[in-house]
């Protein structure tokens, strides 16, 4: 019997079929729980999460989209990530991308391979080209906020907190900011559920990328294509292929994610007055506090593939599994954080142990620039907008999938 719960399916839909349960799998495990379909609660989605998790056994086997296991507490979650020899990245996404797809990298390949295309990224998310972007970040938030403060209203998902990241990244990329309401459009791609809408938006980013990058291989800048389209790996060019694979995960792990915390951090300052309030007087517990405010809202989700039997609190994961790693889920278990729904800006335990940017080889390169765009957010909107509210009409519209998104998100105040 499937619990009657947002996020798990009753019945068999066209689209997406229930794949058999593996014969390795405990039936009592089975939870139809489709990543894809999870309902947010009022409006937060990680309040949904939270109730999945409270409800559900440590590790769970859903047979949506191809059939996976997905780990509910933050014990399995740091276990799968912290192992990377049994719980490979591979070609790993859930459902399964087909076998020729073009691979993003360097989030779908392991070992010595893994960390020679991560260093061709890494200068790039550190030092004096992560304050440039964060910079430009700034004075984009700057000028946004000063656009909207006027109108008492907005949709923040759209008018603000989508085009944030985007400018990061054309600042990494060197990139004209014109082609920013384009890339908007394609942010989406990471949760369509359906392999071939998404390997067709894939397909446009692909060729939006391949454009510069046959223009940087041609005339080398100073920014990150470059880098990648003539740098070197285990003493090789890059094929073409292998090129266009980073560029476009740059491009995917920088923009819905940090778009949509932006969101639920806003939704939940929106509904909750006190933390608002302190935020606003205490303006330094922003940057002090940022990683207790992003544990509470975890929002991507990794898969892995294990490759050897393995056993987890007793239970066999068999070679081949699929893994779907909900990193919101860290952040939610009460055996891992006392009272984790609540943001305690005096909790001094969040610190690096949270997993909102995963951990282990993969663990985020990104992290650093995400946080500090957090904070610049958040330092800039209070201080132009610091009472807000939902606009009960019109609710928040959240999907999630890949990774838990903000798509809609009104808000009105007093002018
Ligand atoms: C709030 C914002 C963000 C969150 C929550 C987030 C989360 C994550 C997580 C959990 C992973 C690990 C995936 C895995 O274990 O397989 C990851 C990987 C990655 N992220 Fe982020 N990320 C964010 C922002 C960014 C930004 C701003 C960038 C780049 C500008 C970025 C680029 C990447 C890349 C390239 C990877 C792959 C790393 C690898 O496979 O070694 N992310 N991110």
């Amino acid at each position: 019997m499937t619990p009657e719960l947002a996020g798990y399916r009753r019945e068999t839909s066209m689209d997406v079929l229930l794949a058999d349960a593996p014969q390795h799998v405990p039936v009592e495990l089975i939870r139809d729980l489709d990543i894809y379909a999870i309902q947010a609660i009022d409006p937060d989605i990680h309040t949904a999460w939270r109730k999945l998790q409270s409800e559900s056994p440590a590790l769970i086997y859903s047979r949506c989209n191809g059939g996976h296991w997905i780990p509910m507490r933050a014990h399995v979650i740091e276990r799968v990530l912290s192992d990377s020899e049994t719980f490979i990245n591979g070609g790993a996404w859930v459902p399964p991308n087909p076998p020729d797809a073009l691979p993003l990298i360097p989030i779908q390949s392991d070992g010595a391979l893994h960390r020679a295309y991560r260093s061709l990224i890494m200068p790039y998310l550190v030092g004096k080209p992560l304050l440039r972007a964060v910079d430009s970040a700034r004075t984009l938030a700057i000028a946004l906020i000063d656009q909207i403060a006027d109108q008492g209203a907005c949709d923040f998902a759209v008018d603000f907190a989508q085009h944030l990241p985007i400018q990061v990244f054309l600042s990494l990329v060197d990139l004209p900011s014109t082609d920013r309401l384009y890339l908007a459009e394609l942010a989406e791609v990471v949760r369509m559920p359906d392999e071939k809408v998404r390997m067709e938006a894939f397909g446009k980013m692909y060729a939006y990328v391949a454009g510069y990058v046959d223009e940087r291989i041609a005339n080398p800048g100073s920014d990150m294509i470059s880098a990648i389209a003539n740098g070197t790996i285990q003493g090789r060019p890059l094929t073409r292929d292998e090129i266009i694979g980073e560029c476009t995960q740059v491009l995917v792990g920088g923009l819905d994610t940090v778009a949509s915390m932006m969101g639920f951090i806003a939704a939940h300052l929106a509904t909750n007055a006190p933390l608002r309030q302190r935020l606003c007087a205490e303006p330094h517990l922003i940057e002090k506090r940022v990683d207790e405010i992003i544990r509470r809202f975890g929002v991507a989700g990794p898969a892995r593939q294990a490759v050897a039997d393995v056993k987890i609190d007793g239970i066999l994961i068999k070679s081949g599994d699929p893994i779907f790693v909900a990193t919101a889920l860290h952040g939610l278990d009460d055996s891992r954080w006392s009272d984790p729904m609540t943001i305690d800006l005096d909790r001094t335990a969040s610190g690096p142990d949270y997993q909102t940017f995963g951990s282990g080889p993969h663990r985020c390169p990104g992290a650093a620039l995400a946080r500090s765009e957090i904070i610049l957010f958040l330092e800039e909107w209070l201080k132009r907008i610091p009472d807000f509210s939902l606009v009960p009409a019109k609710p928040m519209v959240t999907a999630s999938g890949s990774v838990n998104g903000v798509l809609s998100l009104p808000l009105e105040w007093q002018v």
